[in-house]
């Protein structure tokens, strides 16, 4: 529902179109201070912004993939055993039907050589027997929705497998599918696709069921079910997310982390070449996490949620150094080096390559575009100080077989130079307010830097709008220093809601199976990266005030000046702006703001906090304007 308010601009107002707020969020507390001059001079170019400065950092936490970004609907497909036997699977029993299930050592393939064992005691057709999975926190049903799925299954006796989507509260079936299962008990794949009946309410509590109308042995594994996907990828992304990433004008995507690269041990680590081809091939591996993954983002869907957003990866190679200390160099270290050059072919090689034909027969024969290289993930936590050998030792052997790639340090180096060092900042708001000077008079001789990991961390399991305001203040530095500052990417990007889903409080974007929402903190990125000069300009305030935080940047092709506010304090703040060679026309303003700095948004009311979008006619020499307590404020303004 939308409907007009007025902005507290001193400016001519226009038509404003927003959705409902509460309104005491546009009624600014007492203006206290002196106004405050900013003066901005955009035909004064002072230094390039990074085309490729906001992207996404990503990994495997809090559920980002599995039960999250990737649709898979069935929670441990693969028949993972712990100390309570095998997570998230059930006997289910209708009526008379009777079963037990168990372990058995016996799969369809190397990778995964064990299953699930149902033995179907008693069963007909009214009476079946089988086995229930219950999601991650449940499953999302839609109404004429499309459902396709797959299973290994090895069976004795059995003759039909039925397929359903069962609602958890009423016990109704949403939709279902009956699967003819072979005779000659061999390892087989069968393949279904059930349609949701119209007219139902789209829900998340629901669950899987596997049964059985006959008595019989049937061996599981690999049980799969996906909803429709981004682009209909098979094996695919929840398209709500994808369109999220998207909202947030990435131009790279950091994979495959964060600690998920290194794992705690040797064993942990992202072992590229155990997650493509084949999901019957990827043995699934524990994450540092502490999940187990089951990698169905592999390497190449990695590659193919790049190519969906229209965005390059930034590819971190392990580096032979595991978080719990785990680490090896010279010879012993040679494999890994060996791993990373075949990686990068898997990635950019063409179909004349090993690892480029590799790619193809996995169904990808066009090579991917990389220009970054990153190796390891935070090595400054290495005390053996092994890093500098292990960095040299890798940059020597791609840089030999791949001159043109760029390579990022994750720690410094002194035996080599990077091209790029990785610098990660996790802060609260009050430390971010006093670092956007950070790079203000670093030196501009050496690496450049890729902010690969940072985040204002107040709120949980997403950031509240205290969180938001320390993030824009930072950006407006990161804008600034964007000739240094080559890439920038907030970390973590997602967390699953539900109780148990996260491992790292403060993420950007939360959801469960069935809705997702952005954080005030995503908010402020969507507007800051979707509105960005190529250059900053001449732009100065006439006194300091240490919640008051400004960016300008310039896009000469369509002669704007994109300019970011910051408002930190809880106080209105009047600010005069006195801007030259302003065009006639429209500027286009949208406010990020709230009430409160622990006001923020959640799964249950996801919109509390959201732009604002507002237009003002645009003028040259002095506006005088107001910014309410606890605004961020991006203005769109044409230039002559
Ligand atoms: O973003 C969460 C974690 O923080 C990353 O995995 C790691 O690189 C950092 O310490």
């Amino acid at each position: 529902m939308h409907k007009s308010i007025s902005l507290n601009h001193g400016l001519k107002k226009l038509a404003v179109t927003c959705a409902i707020l509460p309104i005491a969020l546009w009624h600014s507390s007492s203006v206290a201070q002196t106004p405050l001059r900013l003066t901005i001079d955009p035909s004064t170019r002072i230094a390039s912004v990074s085309p490729t400065l906001y992207g996404l950092m990503t990994e495997e936490i809090n559920f980002s993939y599995d039960g999250g970004l990737y649709a898979e609907m069935i929670r441990n497909r693969t028949f993972a055993k712990d100390w309570s036997g095998i997570p998230h699977w059930y006997v289910s029993e209708q009526r008379n039907g009777r079963a037990a299930i168990n372990a058995a050592a016996d799969g369809p393939s190397k990778a995964l050589p064990h299953s699930l064992k149902l033995i179907v005691t008693a069963a007909s057709p009214d009476d079946e027997a089988g086995v229930v999975n219950e999601g991650y926190w449940g499953m999302a049903v839609r109404p004429s929705t499309m459902y396709r799925g797959s299973f290994y299954a090895k069976t004795d006796g059995v003759q039909t497998a039925r397929i359903r989507l069962v609602s958890d509260r009423t016990g109704a079936t949403l939709a279902e599918a009956s699967v003819p299962l072979g005779k000659d008990g061999a390892w087989r794949q069968y393949r279904f696709q059930m349609t949701s009946k119209a007219g139902i309410e789209a829900t998340a509590a629901n669950h899987f069921v596997i049964s059985f109308d006959h008595p019989g042995t049937v061996l599981l594994q690999l049980v799969s079910l996906f909803p429709p996907t981004f682009h209909n990828r098979p094996n695919g992304n929840r398209p709500d997310l994808m369109r999220m990433m998207a909202a947030m004008h990435p131009h790279f995507l950091r994979l495959p982390g964060g600690n998920y690269l290194e794992g705690d041990t040797f064993k942990q680590r992202f072992n590229w070449k155990e997650t493509i081809g084949p999901l019957v091939d990827r043995p699934t591996h524990r994450s540092p996490w502490n999940y187990t993954s089951s990698d169905g983002m592999g390497l190449l869907e990695y590659m193919e949620w790049c190519e969906d957003l229209k965005i390059e990866p930034v590819l971190a190679v392990f580096a032979g150094y595991s978080l719990k200390g785990e680490h090896v160099t010279g010879a012993a270290l040679q494999p890994y080096v060996q791993d990373a050059l075949d990686e990068v072919e898997y990635v950019t090689g063409d179909s004349s390559t090993k690892w480029g034909a590799r790619r193809a027969q996995d169904g990808h024969p066009k090579p991917f575009s990389l220009h970054y290289i990153e190796i390891g993930n935070e090595d400054e936590f290495d005390r053996s100080g092994s890093y500098d050998q292990r960095f040299t030792q890798f940059a020597k052997a791609i840089r030999a077989r791949y001159p043109q790639y760029k390579l990022i340090a994750t720690a410094p180096v002194k035996s080599s130079v990077p091209d790029v060092v990785d610098d990660h900042f996790y802060k609260t708001a009050d430390e971010f307010f006093a670092m956007v000077h950070h790079y203000d008079d670093a030196p501009r001789n050496g690496p450049k830097i890729f902010v690969g990991e940072w985040a204002t961390r107040m709120g949980s399991p997403t950031p509240n709008f205290a969180a938001a305001l320390g993030d824009a203040a930072w950006m407006t530095g990161m804008e600034r220093n964007s000739d240094l500052i080559v890439m920038a990417s907030y970390a973590p990007l997602f967390v699953n809601v539900n109780p148990g889903g996260m491992q790292w409080s403060s993420d950007l974007i939360g959801y469960d199976v069935l809705r997702a929402y952005g954080s005030p903190s995503y908010w402020a990125q969507v507007l800051f990266a979707g509105h960005l000069g190529d250059h900053t300009v001449k732009a100065s305030v006439d006194h300091k005030d240490d919640r008051f935080f400004f960016s300008a940047t310039v896009s000469p092709n369509n002669k704007m000046l994109f300019l970011k506010l910051v408002n930190a304090s809880d106080r209105a703040r009047k600010v005069t702006l006195s801007i030259a060679g302003v065009a006639k026309g429209q500027a286009e303003i949208n406010s990020l703001h709230a009430a409160s700095r622990w006001a923020t948004n959640s799964i249950n009311q996801p919109d509390a906090i959201r732009p604002v979008s507002s237009h003002i006619e645009a003028r040259s020499g002095d506006w005088p304007l107001t910014l309410s307590g606890n605004m961020i404020e991006v203005l769109d303004i044409p230039l002559q």
